[in-house]
C-alpha cells in the first residue's frame, strides 16, 4: 500500500507534503518521511509510527526547499522502523515507492557484487541503487529512470528526486495508482486526487507503463521505451474535505451513525420513490441478455458480494460465480463474453480486485464497478460504474461502505430481475417500499440497541475466541461480524454457515467461546434454532441477534438477546449489520485498541 506525494513548488514544500500525507495516511501508518532539496543538498526527516511522530520531528528539525517528496508506509519488506522508512537515499537519488519490487533479491545480489552497500531491508532500496549506478555510468536522469524501469518487475508507483536537478521530479506507474496535479507554476504528484485536493483539482491519472517528467510548469509523459504518450487531464471531484469526527470519539463510530443518511443518498440514486421502481440505469450492462454474473472483491467488499449473490440468484434467477479476488485472478476460470462481471471495492484501487477485473475484461465480459471512489482505477477501467455514495470512509474497518454496497447490490438485483422478467411490477413495488423504509429503521435501531451493545461488548472483551453463525444472507453477515471483531479488537473470531457447525466447529464449543447467532425470523429460522440447540446442549453461551418474531419464537436460554424490529428479508442484512458493527466497535473501545487505525492494516490495499 503506502501513500506517496511530490511537489515541485514555488514556496517551501515540507508542510504541504505533510498535509498531503495526512490525506493518504489511510494507505498505511507504520512510518512516514519527507525529503527536500535545498541549496543543492538532499535532506530528509523520517519517523517510525504515525504521522504525528514525523510532524514532531519536523517541528524540531524543519526542512527548507521548494522541491520534495514524501511517503507514508505500510510495511511489506522490512520491519517498520526509521531505517526502513522512505524516502530512500543513494548518492544524490531520493526515492519513494508504493508497491513491491518482485525481483529485488536478484537485483540486490547483482548490485552488491558491483560494490553497492545496502542499509535497509526494503525492496525499494534497489531502485535508488540502480538509478545511482546508471547516473554514475554517465546517463542523464531521464535515461537512468527509463533504464531502471526496464530492469525492475512487480507493482510500483514511484516518485524520484535527483540532487542534480532540483526543478524536476520523475514518476512511474506499474500497478498502484499515481496522479499528476497541475497547479499554477507548481506541479504535484500523489497516490490519489484526494491527497492533492488542497492544491489543485486538475488531475492527470498515469496509466500502467507511464513515466512522467514533471517540472514547475510542465508534465511530459513517456512510455518505458521513452516514446511520448498523451494523457488527458480532468477536473477531479475529490474535494479537500475536512477530516472531522464531529461529536464522535472515532471515525468508525461516526461512520456507523452516518449510515441512515448515506444509505438514503445511495438509494435515491438507484430508486425512483415516486413510482416505487428501481431507476432505469443508463448502464452498459444489459442484465436481460447475460447468461451469468461473476463477482469478485476482497474482505468486507467480498462479503457484500456474497450477499449480492443470494439476491441476484433469487430475484433475477441469474447464476453467480463469486470468489475472493486473490483467488479469482489466478483460478483460470473459463468465462464467456455472454456473462457480465461485477467488482466491488470501496477504494476502487485494491490490487487483486483490479487484476480480476482485467482478467474478465480480457475474456470479453462487460464490466461493472460498485465503488465508493468514482475516479478510482477500478471505476475508470469499467464499462458501467455504480457509485455507492457513502462519502469518504476514514475508519479502516469498513462500515458504511459495506451497507451502501449492499443497498446498491439489492437495487441492481431487483432491476436485473425486472429486466429478466423474474420480478413482477407488483413485486418490484413491494421490494422498493422495503428499501425506502431502510434509513428510518436504521436510525431507530441505532438508538435502540446502543446501550445494550456497549454492555455486551464489556462481556465479549473477556473472551479470546468468538464464533458467529448464520444461514442464508446471515451467513456472509456472520463472517462480516467475525471480520469486524478480529480486525479492531484483535479477538480471534470465525464466521460459519450455521449448518456447517456439526461438520467441525462444534468441537470448539464450551463456556469459553461465546456463539453469536444471527437469525432473523426468516425461512431459515427454525433450522438455525436447531443449531442453537446443539450449542446450548454443549454448554455454549449464546448471543442471539434476532427480530421481534424470532425473540418470541425461541425459549432457549441466552447470554444476551438483541431484538431488532421485524423487517423484510431484502433489507435484513443492512439492519442486522448494525449490531455486529456496534459490538465490534464497543469491544475495541473497551479494550483500548486503535479503533480507526488498527495494527498491521491499511485502508487501500494496492499490493497482492
Ligand atoms: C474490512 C475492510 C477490508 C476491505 C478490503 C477491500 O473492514 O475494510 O476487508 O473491505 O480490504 O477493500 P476495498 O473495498 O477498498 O477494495
Amino acid at each position: 500500500m503506502c501513500g506517496i506525494v511530490g511537489i515541485v513548488g514555488t514556496s517551501p514544500v515540507a508542510g504541504r507534503l505533510v498535509d498531503a500525507l495526512k490525506r493518504l495516511e489511510y494507505r498505511g501508518y507504520d512510518s512516514a518521511g519527507v525529503a527536500t532539496i535545498h541549496d543543492g543538498v538532499l535532506e530528509r526527516r523520517r519517523a517510525e509510527g504515525k504521522l504525528f511522530n514525523l510532524e514532531k520531528r519536523l517541528d524540531s528539525e524543519p526542512l527548507a526547499g521548494l522541491t520534495g517528496i514524501a511517503h507514508t508506509r505500510w510495511a511489506t519488506h522490512g520491519i517498520p522502523n526509521e531505517t526502513n522508512a522512505h524516502p530512500h537515499f543513494v548518492d544524490g537519488v531520493a526515492v519513494v515507492h508504493n508497491g513491491i519490487i518482485e525481483n529485488f533479491s536478484e537485483l540486490r545480489e547483482e548490485l552488491k557484487a558491483a560494490g553497492a552497500v545496502f542499509t535497509t531491508q526494503t525492496d525499494t532500496e534497489v531502485v535508488a541503487h540502480l538509478l545511482a549506478r546508471y547516473i554514475r555510468d554517465g546517463l542523464d536522469a531521464r535515461a537512468a529512470m527509463l533504464k531502471m524501469l526496464n530492469r525492475v518487475t512487480g507493482a510500483y508507483a514511484l516518485v524520484v528526486m535527483f540532487k542534480e536537478d532540483p526543478n524536476t521530479l520523475m514518476a512511474a506507474r506499474s500497478g498502484p495508482p499515481l496522479a499528476i496535479g497541475h497547479g499554477r507554476d507548481e506541479m504535484f504528484l500523489g497516490s490519489d486526487a484526494i491527497a492533492l485536493s488542497p492544491f489543485t483539482n486538475e488531475i492527470t491519472y498515469l496509466v500502467d507503463g507511464d513515466c512522467a517528467i514533471v517540472t514547475r510548469d510542465s508534465a511530459t509523459i513517456v512510455d518505458f521505451s521513452g516514446e511520448p504518450v498523451q494523457r488527458a487531464s480532468q477536473i477531479s471531484l475529490a474535494t479537500a474535505f475536512v477530516v472531522d469526527k464531529g461529536n464522535h470519539r472515532h471515525f468508525m463510530e461516526k461512520e456507523i451513525y452516518e449510515q441512515p443518511e448515506v444509505i438514503s443518498h445511495a438509494l435515491s440514486h438507484y430508486v425512483d420513490f415516486a413510482s416505487n421502481r428501481v431507476s432505469p440505469n443508463a448502464s452498459a450492462i444489459d442484465f436481460s441478455a447475460i447468461s451469468g454474473l461473476a463477482i469478485s472483491a476482497c474482505g468486507t467488499a467480498y462479503l457484500a458480494g456474497l450477499i449480492g449473490k443470494y439476491w441476484f440468484e433469487r430475484y433475477a434467477r441469474l447464476p453467480v460465480e463469486i470468489d475472493v479476488a486473490s483467488e479469482f485472478r489466478y483460478r483460470e476460470m473459463p468465462l464467456s463474453p455472454t456473462q457480465a462481471a461485477l467488482f466491488i471495492s470501496q477504494s476502487g484501487e485494491t490490487a487483486d480486485t483490479l487484476a480480476s477485473l482485467r482478467y474478465c475484461k480480457d475474456s470479453g465480459l462487460k464490466i461493472g464497478a460498485v465503488v465508493n471512489v468514482r475516479e478510482s482505477t477500478i471505476a475508470r477501467e469499467s464499462d458501467a460504474v455504480f457509485p455507492i455514495m457513502a462519502g469518504p470512509e476514514i475508519g479502516v474497518a469498513s462500515t458504511k461502505a459495506f451497507t451502501c454496497q449492499l443497498a446498491v447490490l439489492a437495487s441492481l438485483a431487483i432491476g436485473a430481475g425486472r429486466a429478466r422478467g423474474t420480478v413482477s411490477a407488483e413485486q418490484e413495488k413491494t421490494l422498493v417500499r422495503h428499501l425506502a423504509e431502510m434509513p428510518r429503521i436504521m436510525s431507530r435501531v441505532l438508538n435502540l440497541i446502543q446501550p445494550q451493545m456497549e454492555s455486551l461488548a464489556r462481556e465479549i472483551s473477556k473472551f479470546t475466541d468468538v464464533l458467529y453463525l448464520g444461514r442464508g444472507t446471515s451467513y456472509p453477515l456472520a463472517m462480516e461480524g467475525a471480520l469486524k471483531l478480529k480486525e479492531i479488537s484483535y479477538i480471534h473470531a470465525e464466521g460459519y454457515a450455521a449448518g456447517e457447525l456439526k461438520h467441525g466447529p462444534i468441537a470448539l464449543i464450551d463456556e469459553n467461546m461465546p456463539v453469536i447467532v444471527i437469525a432473523p425470523h426468516d425461512r431459515f429460522f427454525d433450522k438455525t434454532i436447531s443449531n442453537m440447540q446443539e450449542v446450548a446442549a454443549r454448554g455454549g453461551r449464546i448471543i442471539f441477534i434476532t427480530d421481534e418474531a424470532g425473540a418470541a419464537a425461541s425459549t432457549l436460554p441466552t447470554m444476551a438477546t438483541i431484538t431488532l424490529p421485524n423487517v423484510d428479508e431484502i433489507i435484513s442484512p443492512m439492519i442486522f449489520s448494525l449490531p455486529i458493527q456496534l459490538l465490534a466497535y464497543h469491544t475495541a473501545v473497551f479494550m483500548g485498541t486503535d479503533v480507526d487505525q488498527p495494527r498491521n492494516l491499511a485502508k487501500s490495499v494496492t499490493v497482492e
